[in-house]
């Protein structure tokens, strides 16, 4: 497939509506429907957190199984944004500010 038909292709995905969450403090927006890690990825958002070791963690498997793309949910550490719907007005904290 040619990179313009794909960006047709993509451009009639149709989207929930549009709402507000806060990652660190900025706002963002989400779309209904969109898992947290979702709504980070579109972002460019792909460092979650640190492993004990300190490399950089996001999402892996993508389905819940790996404990990857573990980020602070309303004050609730280590919930796995892969499978945890936005919200509007979630507040959500990532380890690793400022990069992606
Ligand atoms: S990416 Fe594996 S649990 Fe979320």
């Amino acid at each position: 497939m040619r990179v313009s038909d794909e960006s047709a292709r993509l451009s009639q995905i149709l989207r929930g509506d549009p709402f507000e969450i806060e990652l660190n403090g900025q706002s963002l927006i989400a779309n209904q429907g969109e898992t947290v890690a979702a709504v980070l990825l579109a972002n460019g958002i792909r460092e979650f957190h640190h492993a004990e070791d300190g490399s950089p963690r996001g999402v892996y498997c993508g389905i819940g199984r790996c404990f990857s793309c573990l980020v602070t949910i309303d004050g609730q550490p280590e919930v796995r944004a892969c499978v945890t719907p936005a919200r509007r007005g979630m507040r959500i904290e990532t380890t690793i500010k400022g990069e992606g």
